[in-house]
């Protein structure tokens, strides 16, 4: 039994904490999270604390498991295999947990503080410190303080709150890869130099149509860092990162064509076309993206650049001088594959994961890029049906606050887009296959905001009746005003 003194000592505190206005919030907080059971959150067997920054759904959490890139002959993880057979010898990181701290993921890479990529919008965060991964360069500055090879490799599943389409899924996977050359065990900078264009001449050449019109470095839009690099050691490693980049597109794209045209599928006759253009990020200069031509279109494959000094520095390893990449594995494989929508890599109908077959041995294990057998080719995906779409709309008008005027004030901030979408998949689940705003409209008089998005529901595995679309449409109605506190119209 706790004595009288204790129990009066423990009302004192409460009062005191009662009176202070944060304290107050984190009590009630506390006490509401209790009740509704969001103490901890659980993610693949560890436990975190949750606070007012947690926005990561079950739906999430529960994804976590999958790991696709490492499963058997899935079409993430043939993707990956043959990425990593691009860069023979380079040490793999495949099993890295996807929860890391917001230190890990946007700090150590010198994202500004009010970035928008830290947004509760557009980031899982598990709680204050901590988020699910928004990319693989989350983990670039561990992997460079471990210090035990030139080249890696980090394939990872990563998360982003985000848009509802064929292309877009909230979890997906990246590769990151970086090479770095150590200073201390060469004598100077030319040597250095030298040490970089040898490895150059070593990788293999390409006949591939590539347009890289702006110089390696530009004063404004793509610096040199020229505190820490010379521009000859900048530009060799530009040389290295481009070159090697190319060839994984070559490797990608003759896979590519090879499946189509063996598929029966009608094959462009014009050669591949890639560009580099310029880019930014925070943890890079100068930067690239690689685009390549495809079915029409340019396509953004990967983001690039020569490794900031500092991030080095900061990993303890400021001797080290490299470049680094990052890629999505989803796109590749939904081009390489013909899959037409990315539900479907979640899919574990046997009409789909019964298509595909490795070339590769399966060792989830190996630490090691391995190379390529010597001939092998991908089967495309056949369709087993495309069931019918039901598109439904729904319209509703924004929350309004009272301003301090009195009057009335639309707050469009109040609700961000993907916190539709990730409601509507909350509900619908892979059910949904697009969401899109169609009309958006400003009362003229009452400065009401109202919007009208279009749910498209299409279920892969089969049809959806009339009566089931309708169902979830109602229930996306309900959660629309019961958890965003819209007005339906
Ligand atoms: N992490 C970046 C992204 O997700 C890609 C990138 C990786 C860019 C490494 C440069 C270097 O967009």
């Amino acid at each position: 039994m706790p004595s009288a003194i204790a129990l009066s000592n423990a009302s004192r505190i409460t009062r005191r904490l009662r009176n202070c206005d944060a304290c107050r919030r984190w009590m009630v907080y506390r006490c509401f999270s209790q009740f509704i059971g969001l103490r901890d959150i659980e993610i693949d067997g560890k436990k975190y604390a949750t606070d007012e920054w947690t926005n990561t759904p079950s739906s999430i959490v529960s994804s976590v498991p999958r790991r696709l890139h490492l499963q058997k002959d899935h079409p993430i993880s043939i993707t990956r295999q043959l990425i990593e057979s691009r860069f023979p010898g380079y040490r793999t990181h495949n099993t890295l947990f996807p929860v890391v701290t917001v230190n890990q993921n946007f700090d150590s890479l010198g994202f500004p503080p009010d970035h928008p990529g830290r947004n509760k919008t557009d980031t899982y965060y598990v709680n204050k410190d901590t988020v699910l991964r928004t990319h693989t360069s989350a983990h670039q500055a561990d992997v460079f303080r471990g210090n035990t090879s030139d080249g890696f490799l980090i394939s990872a599943d990563v998360y982003r709150r985000d848009a509802i389409d064929r292309s877009h899924y909230p979890v997906f996977h990246q590769m990151e890869g970086a090479r770095t050359w150590d200073r201390s065990i060469i004598q100077d900078s030319k040597e250095l130099v030298r040490k970089i264009w040898d490895d150059v001449a070593q990788l293999p050449q390409h006949e591939l149509n590539v347009s890289d019109p702006n110089p390696p470095i530009h004063p404004e839009r793509n610096p040199l860092q020229s505190k820490h690099h010379m521009a000859e050691e900048a530009e060799a490693i530009a040389a290295h990162l481009k070159r090697s980049l190319e060839n994984v597109v070559v490797e990608i794209f003759a896979q590519a064509q090879k499946a189509q045209q063996a598929a029966g599928q009608e094959i462009s006759e014009e050669p591949l076309q890639v560009r580099w253009v310029e880019a930014y990020f925070p943890f890079t200069s100068p930067s690239w993206e690689l685009e390549v031509f495809w079915q029409g279109d340019w396509l953004e494959v990967l983001g690039c650049g020569v490794v900031k000094q500092d991030l080095l520095i900061n990993a303890g390893v400021p001797s080290r001088v490299g470049w680094a990449f990052g890629m999505g594995l989803e796109r590749i494989a939904m081009l390489l594959f013909s899959v037409p929508d990315i539900r479907l890599f979640w899919s574990q109908d046997p009409r789909f994961s019964s298509q595909f077959t490795s070339p590769f041995p399966h060792d989830p294990s190996s630490t090691i890029a391995a190379a390529a057998p010597s001939s092998f080719s991908i089967k495309p995906f056949t369709p087993f049906s495309k069931y019918p779409a039901a598109p439904r709309d729904v319209a509703f008008w924004l929350p309004s606050t009272s301003s301090s005027a009195g009057g009335r004030l639309p707050t469009a901030s109040s609700v961000h887009e993907n916190d539709v979408m990730e409601l509507v998949r909350e509900v619908a689940g892979s059910d949904v296959e697009d969401v899109r705003l169609v009309d958006e409209f400003t009362h003229p008089k009452t400065g009401r905001k109202s919007l009208c998005y279009r749910v498209v529901y299409r279920s892969l595995e089969r049809t959806l009746t009339n009566e089931e679309a309708n169902g979830l449409h109602d229930s996306i109605r309900k959660a629309l005003v019961e958890k965003l506190g819209v007005e339906l119209r």
